[in-house]
Parts: structure tokens; C-alpha cells; sequence
């Protein structure tokens, strides 16, 4: 077995974490909550790898030859599947695709039933996207291969996270002291929330805004600052993350109209100039454009990072099918 059996780049730095598995002794990646931040930093850098192979023409690499990545979505997706699905394939693996339209989920059958069903079939890695919180971890502890959690409710969605800090450091550098503004449905968002978890655990300083209805009551728990007036949260910030409202996880009337929303929440060209004047724009998908972000300030070229969040997803992906499944795959440190 080899430990580098594809095209790297120099490797991380080897003083960041602890030698071999220690780097990452996870079973699978379930959320940021858990992580240390050494190991949040493992596989930022083991993505940059997958970057710079992702920019070559040949893309694809044997690491995960004969292994058999089931991605289970039993939400509706775009960008997530399909970077997890080219992530998979890009490692050689073969990438088998789940919708739960298509599944016995809809004629009844529970969880556990399908979970035990994926493990019959003898996946060695199962990525899950599921509409309630907690059902990643249920379907996790009646699996015995790795299984990562690709959004679960208003959970967590640890690899949007990532893929968020991986384009946060290729514009800034570092996260100590800077800026984050996280602006939008933070109540019902699993974005904000593993996003939260992993910069507040690299040591950015993060803001959280959104309108009273829409923040979690005590918010401050999780070391942020929260605000309700948005161009109070948005100066001198280095980083803005807007955020769609999640309609589908609204029980009642949480807005007056997506036109007063705009009105107070949307991230405009007069509010950008509120912050830092190289500050970036961050939106994970799917956009509604005039709603929560204008179109001039999603496209604006060289301060939007929206279409990079996308190409570093992809990498991210990569980075934690290959960590966690090196020890079925016997690789030199992992076992
Ligand atoms: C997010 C999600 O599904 O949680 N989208 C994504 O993964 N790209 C955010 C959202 O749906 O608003």
C-alpha cells in the first residue's frame, strides 16, 4: 500500500498535528463540533492537493480503485451530490448515487432499515443528506464503513464549512483576528452554524446578523457576536457570507416580504462599501438573487468568491473521502 500514490504538492507542514491517524482519528466526519482545530487545519491542508489536481487536465487519480462511495441524499440537492459524486470519481472511486425519490424511503421504510440495507451492500463510504437533525449520526452508528454528513436539518453541513475556510485562507491567509460577517437565516441554517464552529475554532472573529425571528436565542454561546442592523455588522468586516432564507424549514411567517427583507438584509453595493474595501463575498448556494444578495454584488469580479467556494467544495470532498477511508485501504499510518 502507499501512503502517496498520486501527484502531491510538497505535502502540509508536518509541526501542525500529531504524526499518522493522530492527524485525524475520526471514524468519519459527522460535523465541525468535535474537531480540534489542528485537525480542521489537516484537512484544509490535505485539500490543497486536490486543488492543484483539479486544475490539470487529468484529473483523476487510483487512490480509491475498488471502493464503493454511496451517496444517500434523501433532501434535494445540486451541488453538493455532484461535488461529492466527482469528488469520488476523481479518487477513483466507484460513485453510486441514492435519491430518496427513488428509494423505499417513500414507501416506509425506517431509517435503520435503509442504513442497514447501504451496509449490506458493503459501501466503503456512505455521504448522507438527510431533512432531519441527527439522522447522519443514527444512520453512522448502524454502519461499519465511514459515513459523512453532507447536511442534516438544521444540523450541521461540516464539508460547506470547510470548503468555506479552504476559500477564506486562499484570499486572506490566516483566520486569527479577521472579520467574518454571517448574514441571513442563521436560525434554520446548518451553514451558519458548522461555520460558526470552524472559524470561531481557527480563531476568526465572527459576526452573526439576521433579523430578531431569525436568530437563535443565545447565540453568544457559541462565541459570536450577533446584530440585528446589518451595516453595523458589515464595517470593517474581511469576509461576508450571506445567506439564503430557508423557506422549507419556516413553519409561519418569519419575514414580512422577501421585499422588505431586501430591504434591511440584502447585501447591496452600498452596503458592501460598509466593509473592509478588499472584503469578500461568500454565498454556499442556492442564491436568490434580490432577495438576500444582488446580482452586481454576486458577480462583482475579484471581490466574489462564490464560484471558488464551488472548485474548493470539490477539493474539500476529496480530502475527506481519501482521510477516512486510509485505514481500510491499509495506508502507511493510518491503521
Ligand atoms: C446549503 C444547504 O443545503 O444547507 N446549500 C449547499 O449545501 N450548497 C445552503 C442552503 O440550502 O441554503
Amino acid at each position: 500500500m502507499t501512503l502517496l500514490s498520486s501527484p502531491r504538492s510538497g505535502g502540509p507542514p508536518a509541526d501542525r498535528y500529531p504524526p499518522g491517524s493522530d492527524a485525524f482519528p475520526h471514524r468519519g466526519l459527522l460535523g465541525i463540533a468535535g474537531l480540534a482545530p489542528h485537525e480542521i487545519l489537516f484537512l484544509l491542508d490535505e485539500a490543497e492537493q486536490w486543488v492543484e489536481l483539479n486544475r490539470q487536465r487529468h484529473k483523476r487519480v487510483e487512490d480509491l480503485a475498488g471502493l464503493t462511495v454511496i451517496n444517500a441524499f434523501f433532501e434535494n440537492s445540486t451541488r453538493t451530490l455532484l461535488s461529492f459524486e466527482i469528488a469520488g470519481k476523481r479518487l477513483g472511486a466507484d460513485v453510486v448515487n441514492m435519491h430518496a425519490a427513488q428509494s423505499s424511503v417513500k414507501k416506509g421504510e425506517t431509517l435503520i432499515d435503509t442504513a442497514m440495507t447501504l451496509n449490506a451492500m458493503r459501501a466503503d463510504a456512505i455521504v448522507i443528506r438527510h431533512a432531519s437533525s441527527g439522522a447522519v449520526r443514527l444512520i453512522a452508528d448502524k454502519v461499519d464503513c465511514p459515513v459523512l454528513n453532507a447536511g442534516d436539518g438544521q444540523h450541521e453541513h461540516p464539508t460547506q464549512a470547510l470548503l468555506d475556510a479552504l476559500t477564506i485562507r486562499h484570499a486572506k491567509g490566516i483566520f486569527t483576528g479577521l472579520a467574518v460577517t454571517i448574514c441571513g437565516d442563521i436560525l434554520h441554517s446548518r451553514v451558519a452554524r458548522s461555520n460558526i464552529l470552524a472559524l470561531t475554532a481557527l480563531g476568526a472573529d465572527v459576526r452573526v446578523c439576521a433579523p430578531p425571528a431569525l436568530m437563535p436565542e443565545a447565540i453568544e454561546a457559541m462565541r459570536v457576536t450577533p446584530f440585528h442592523d446589518f451595516d453595523a455588522a458589515l464595517k470593517g468586516a474581511d469576509v461576508v457570507m450571506m445567506l439564503r432564507l430557508q423557506q422549507e424549514r419556516m413553519q409561519g411567517q418569519f419575514i414580512p416580504s422577501p421585499r422588505e427583507y431586501r430591504h434591511l438584509y440584502g447585501l447591496t453595493p452600498d452596503r458592501l462599501a460598509l466593509a473592509k474595501p478588499d472584503a469578500m463575498i461568500m454565498h454556499p448556494g442556492p442564491m436568490n438573487r434580490g432577495v438576500e444578495i444582488d446580482s452586481t454584488v454576486a458577480d462583482l469580479v475579484g471581490r466574489s468568491a462564490i464560484t471558488t467556494q464551488v472548485e474548493m467544495g470539490v477539493a474539500i470532498r476529496m480530502a475527506c473521502l481519501d482521510v477516512l477511508t486510509r485505514k481500510a485501504r491499509g495506508v502507511v499510518g493510518w491503521e
